[in-house]
């Protein structure tokens, strides 16, 4: 059983804080990403982790152990690069073997046993007599996993594993690895950049920025309860559509429109600083979000009831199983998600309705969510959002 518990943990390299104070507590036996735009110190957290990196502050707990100052082969971790990192020299089997061998730990017959496991699971019995020059990305990739599987390690850490496979081949891979995730029940820390490997990976999903843990949650709840703006436009594909609003009554007021925030009254919250269940000031500036999916032309569905609004259609995308409209309201760029095949040309004014179960709001300076108008869990990720304190 492999937990791990980060504390405050901190890097800097000369003038750069690449990972500023992040606390983290990663399950026995879980499936975590950590995802985050380039630069954000999702390598060096990953890289600390399997102690290829000292520590600047904060420490490493693995199992109750505290590991910060301990050499990388003494914390039976495995580390999967992104380039493999193969003996170009060396056979299939040899790359795979090579640590073990060194290692000195393991007899003869464990390690035929070993790698003969491995072969099986990743189907690559046909590899090991060859060298990486002769075997596709994908074969070297599931190689490199062999090298690390058969160690047996307390975790895998893996930096972005598929980045340099095809889009196909990046997907057969994927499921591959929740198939050995599931097989294996081996702890998992997993960095990518890709938020839809993310989304479809992780049990668990840490969103980094600059050096910070944004949120930790689940997929589906960091999409319907971003603690924050950042989170919000990160996560989803395209990203949500940001209006600038005055909240009055309840109601969110753009120049071009007025709609009413469902359970205004109980669901308004202060959540940025922490507080709870403070209703909002009414007159306060806010940022309103809704994603393009939960948009739609009025005449698309005749029966909904509730406001609409004007746009004035810019751009039209079509993607096969859906139309992107990007439009204006008012001044406002604003993003939809039409259904395919309807004849809507630029220039054409178009009246849009919204799921008013899918609507947030944003502090204009911190970026914290204060209000997400689905009622049911949003109480507790919001207050749980403010408890993570960004
Ligand atoms: N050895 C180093 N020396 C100096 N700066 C470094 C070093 N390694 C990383 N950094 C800096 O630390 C920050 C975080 O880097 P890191 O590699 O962790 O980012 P990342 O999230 O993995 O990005 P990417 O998605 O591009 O791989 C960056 O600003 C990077 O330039
Ligand atoms: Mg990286």
């Amino acid at each position: 059983m492999t937990t791990v518990t980060l504390h405050d943990l901190r890097k800097e390299f000369d003038d750069v804080v690449a990972v500023n104070g992040i606390d983290l507590e990663i399950v026995d036996g879980e499936f975590l990403v950590i995802v985050g735009p380039s630069g954000c110190g999702k390598s060096t957290t990953l890289r600390l982790l399997a102690g290829l990196e000292d520590a600047t502050g904060g420490e490493i707990v693995m199992d109750g152990r505290d590991v910060t100052a301990v050499e990388p082969k003494d914390r039976n971790v495995a580390m999967v690069f992104q380039n493999y990192a193969l003996y170009p020299h060396m056979t299939g089997r040899r790359n795979i073997t090579f640590g073990m061998k060194s290692s000195g730990d393991f007899t003869d017959e464990a390690i035929d046993r070993r790698v003969g496991e491995a072969a099986e699971t990743l189907d690559i019995a046909d590899l090991l007599d060859r060298k990486p020059q002769a075997m596709s990305g994908g074969e070297r990739q599931r190689v490199a996993l062999g090298r690390a599987i058969v160690r047996d390690p307390d975790a895998f850490l893996m930096d972005e594993p598929l980045s340099n496979l095809d889009a196909k081949l990046r997907i057969q891979m994927r499921a591959e690895l929740a198939q050995l995730h599931t097989s294996l029940g081996t702890t998992t820390v997993y960095v990518t950049h890709d938020q839809t490997e993310a989304m479809t990976l992780g049990e668990r999903v840490v969103v980094m920025n600059d050096g910070r843990i944004m949120q930790v949650d689940e997929p589906q709840t960091l999409y319907d309860f971003p603690a924050n703006r950042f989170v919000a436009e990160f996560i989803g594909d395209p990203a949500m559509n940001m209006l600038p609003v005055d909240i009055e009554n309840g109601t969110a007021v753009h120049d071009a429109f007025a709609i009413p925030l469902p359970n205004a009254d109980g669901g308004l919250r202060n959540g940025a600083n922490g507080d709870g269940d403070v209703p909002i000031r009414d007159g306060r500036r806010a940022v309103l979000g809704v994603r393009p999916e939960d948009l739609y032309l009025a005449t698309e569905r005749p029966d909904a009831s509730g406001e609409t609004l004007a746009a004035t259609v810019d751009v039209t995308e079509p993607l096969g199983d859906s139309l992107l409209l990007h439009c204006s309201i008012g001044e406002s760029p604003c993003k939809i998600q039409a259904k395919p095949r309807s004849d809507i040309r630029p220039g054409d004014t178009v009246s849009i309705a919204y799921d008013p179960a899918r609507l947030h709001c944003f502090d204009p300076e911190s970026g914290d969510a204060f209000y997400h108008s689905e009622s049911d869990a949003s109480s507790e990720s919001v207050a749980a959002a403010a408890d993570q304190g960004r």
